[in-house]
Formats: C-alpha cells, structure tokens, sequence
C-alpha cells in the first residue's frame, strides 16, 4: 500500500469508528429499525464521500477532529439515497454491497424509515459536533450546504428527474443535468464541507475546489453508468445491468462506451487542474480524482 493509500485507509478506518458510535445500538427501542439502520451503514461500502471530506479539510489545513462529524453526516445521507434507491418504487434492487438491500434484508416500510431517520440523524450530527472550535456561524454554513445538496434541488431531485427518465430518449445536456445532481450534489457537498472546517479560505481557492468537484462528482456517476454496462454483480456488489433492464437512460446507452470513457478523462484532467496552486496537500485529492475514474466497484 504506498503511502497515500495507508492515510486514506486511516481516514475510513476513522469514518467507521465515528459511524459505529453514532448509530443507535442494536438493542435500543425500536430495535427492528435501529438494525435496519446499522445493517445499511456498517455493512461495507467504500466510503469515498467520508474521504473526500478528509482530503479537502486537510488540504486547506482543517483539524482533523473538525472533519469526523461532516464526513459521517455525508456518508449516512448517502446511505439514505441508497436504501430508498433501491425500493421496489425506484430502482427495485436485491442486492447492495454483496448484501439483501434493506427492503429484502428486513421490508418495505422499514427500509422507508431507515432512510428517514438516517437523514435526520446526519443533520443530527453536524448540528451536535462536540468539536467546537468551529465558529457557530461555519457550522450553520455546513448544515445549510448539506441540505442544500440532498434535497429537491439536489440529490432527491436528480433521482427525480431519474425516474421521470425511465424509458425516454433524452438529451446529453439533461443526462448530465440528471448525474450532476443525482450523485454530483452530494459528492460536491463533501468537498465543500471539508473545506467548511476551516475558516477565512479564500475565495478563490473554494471555487477551485468546487470546480473539482462538480467535475469527480459527475465522472464519479459515469463510472457508474459504465460499471453497470461492463462489470459483474459478484464485483459490483450490485446487480450488474440493472440500468439497461429498467431502460434507463445512462452515459453509455446514449453516448456509448467509448465516449463515455472520453469523457471521464476529459472531467479528470480538467479537476486535477483546478488543484494546481495547492501544492503536495491536495495529493489526496488528486489520487481521489483518478481512483473515481478508474475504481472497478
Ligand atoms: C453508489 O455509490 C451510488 C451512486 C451514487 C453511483 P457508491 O459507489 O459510492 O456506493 P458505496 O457507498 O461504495 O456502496
Ligand atoms: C444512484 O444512482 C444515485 C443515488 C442513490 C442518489 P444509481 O441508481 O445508478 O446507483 P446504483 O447503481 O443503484 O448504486
Ligand atoms: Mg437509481
Ligand atoms: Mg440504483
Ligand atoms: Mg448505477
């Protein structure tokens, strides 16, 4: 493992320590829905959001203690719009992460309530971060960011806008709008708030890494797209062509495989670009950036 990836490892090893303690135990009342909630969170998943929260705090020198609370809040709204993806009214799934989904795992309506309550807890733990070195008004920054990100105008309404697409042709300036905020909104949100944790940043140097976001956070859903087409369910831990079975509109059924890996290399090149004035901090941003669009799950 070179030495990038053992730092990368520290920082997920951290995000399930922080996710284990925050989660409701097992035990306590409702019992049913507080396993529904942990069987999603702890059972596997790479943790790229969490991460990106870390590399992008720390490239513009955040505490790292600043960092635990927003990468758990990300990483638990992300398990939310996975659950609820994979409801038999979205995208009808049986497997996530070489597991049940969680509608198969326990039922419907709890799987709907593990969504919730998982979303509700990460606004929970932003707003509660013992770590309160942050200026009140940063975390308000954060809290409104995260909102902003997940709801209507964000990720649940690119899944929206996904439904709506089922079985239609559409254009590549709607598909892409679609990937922005289905996946890129909440992807964009964890470089944000990493960037959140420190205070008095420079404008310009947030733009920057906005713009490198939008860009991973969009390739990161092509990759998708392209994993869907040409991988397998033992390795995606998914159901391999679920997209081209409910005839969804996707990046390789509209422009193709070959376009589509283009692309992918084009938004790399144009992220890593956007992190030239930061010098060796945002290496690991740079290798998260490559990781996105070559990852195999
Ligand atoms: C899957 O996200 C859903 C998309 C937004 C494409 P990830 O590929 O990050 O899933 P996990 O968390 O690693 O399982
Ligand atoms: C999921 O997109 C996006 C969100 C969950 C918000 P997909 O439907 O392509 O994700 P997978 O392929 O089921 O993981
Ligand atoms: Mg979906
Ligand atoms: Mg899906
Ligand atoms: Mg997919």
């Amino acid at each position: 493992m070179s030495a990038i990836e053992q730092t990368l490892q520290s920082w997920r090893d951290r995000t399930e320590r922080a996710l284990h303690n925050w989660l409701p135990s097992a035990t306590t009342l409702p019992v049913r829905l507080h396993q529904s909630m942990r069987y999603s969170v702890l059972g596997g998943g790479k943790r790229v959001r969490p991460i990106l929260v870390y590399a992008s705090g720390l490239a513009v020198g955040a505490r790292i203690e600043s960092l635990d609370a927003p990468a758990c809040a990300v990483e638990l709204i992300h398990a939310y719009s996975l659950i609820h993806d994979d409801l038999p009214a979205m995208d009808d799934d049986d497997l996530r992460r070489g597991q049940p989904t969680c509608h198969r795992a326990f039922d419907e309506a709890t799987a709907i309530l593990a969504g919730d309550a998982l979303q509700s807890l990460a606004f929970h733990i932003l707003a509660q971060d013992a770590d309160d070195s942050l200026p009140a008004q940063q975390r308000l920054a954060m809290l409104d960011a995260l909102a902003i990100a997940s709801g209507s105008r964000g990720m649940a309404g690119g899944q929206a806008i996904d439904l709506d697409s089922v079985g239609r042709q559409i254009s590549i300036a709607e598909l892409e709008n679609m990937h922005i905020h289905k996946t890129g909104a909440l992807i964009r949100a964890s470089v944000k708030l990493g960037a959140l944790c420190q205070t008095g940043l420079d404008p310009a140097m947030l733009e920057n890494l906005d713009h490198y976001a939008k860009c991973i956070g969009l390739a990161f859903q092509v990759r998708d797209d392209i994993l869907d087409e040409e991988s397998d369910t033992e390795t995606l831990g998914k159901t391999q062509g679920a997209d081209r079975a409910l005839n969804k509109p996707t990046y390789t059924s509209i422009l193709g495989l070959e376009a589509a890996r283009e692309l992918i290399h084009e938004l790399h090149n144009d992220a890593i670009a956007r992190l030239e004035s930061f010098g060796e901090q945002a290496d690991a941003l740079r290798w998260l950036a490559r990781y996105i669009i070559e990852r195999e799950h």
